[in-house]
């Protein structure tokens, strides 16, 4: 591959992800894992429907097992709706620290060496979830809002209750993308991007979460 394609690669990667997060001053807010929380009836496929200001349509999450125990995979697909619309596979590692709080998970793509947190906040595991994740960095935080369905839509009084169990810890709705699940199983000839186990270091275009 060219220089220029792999920077142009990067360019795409750099614009679809810069934005999928909200930066704050200090340490990652206290949010409240769920209490009770149990993965294995998480696990499958969830749609995406808003999250923390990002580019990307048709953004799904795959939750599966692992041989080993609190260890799950995470893979993530969307689309970008800048022009390419590059198609992007991204995997992560779940772990959960401490089995009593299964709730409260750690995230690892990749590319990433520093680990988010990834809490599970309210979830009934057949219609809808949130997630939080928050990562430290420097001198602050940032930190990215899931709102997730079983379908390509959620139900008004789901999302209503997501929305205040959001606002109750004290997250703004109003950061949030509205997430374009339509005409995503369409076959496009865009990009086709995939992270592989890490060896690349640095950037941005790693925030995943
Ligand atoms: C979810 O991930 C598992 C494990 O990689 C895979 O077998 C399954 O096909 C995926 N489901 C979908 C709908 O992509």
């Amino acid at each position: 591959m060219g220089v220029l394609r792999v920077l142009f690669l990067f360019l795409v990667i750099f614009i679809a992800y810069s934005s999928q997060h909200s930066y704050g001053l200090g340490e990652c807010p206290e949010v409240t894992p769920m209490d009770n929380f149990k993965m294995r009836p998480m696990l499958g496929i969830w749609y995406v429907i808003k999250k923390t200001a990002t580019n990307s349509a048709c953004i799904t999450y795959n939750f599966t097992a692992t041989h080993t125990r609190n260890k799950y995979h995470l893979q993530q697909e969307s689309h970008s709706i800048i022009p390419g619309k590059a198609h992007y596979h991204y995997n992560g590692e779940l772990t959960v620290p401490n089995a009593v709080n299964p709730a409260k998970m750690k995230v690892k793509f990749a590319l990433n060496l520093i680990p988010a947190s990834y809490i599970v906040v309210i979830t009934d595991y057949h219609n809808y979830a949130a997630i939080f994740t928050c990562q430290r960095i420097a001198f602050g935080n940032r930190k990215s809002v899931s709102i997730l369905s079983r379908k390509r839509t959620i139900d008004d009084d789901y999302m209503q209750l997501i929305l205040n169990t959001l606002k109750s810890f004290k997250l703004n709705p109003n950061e949030l993308s509205t997430i374009a699940q339509v005409n995503c199983d369409k076959q496009d000839d865009g990009l086709e991007l995939r992270s592989v186990s890490g060896t690349s270091r640095s950037g941005d275009y790693e925030w995943i979460p």
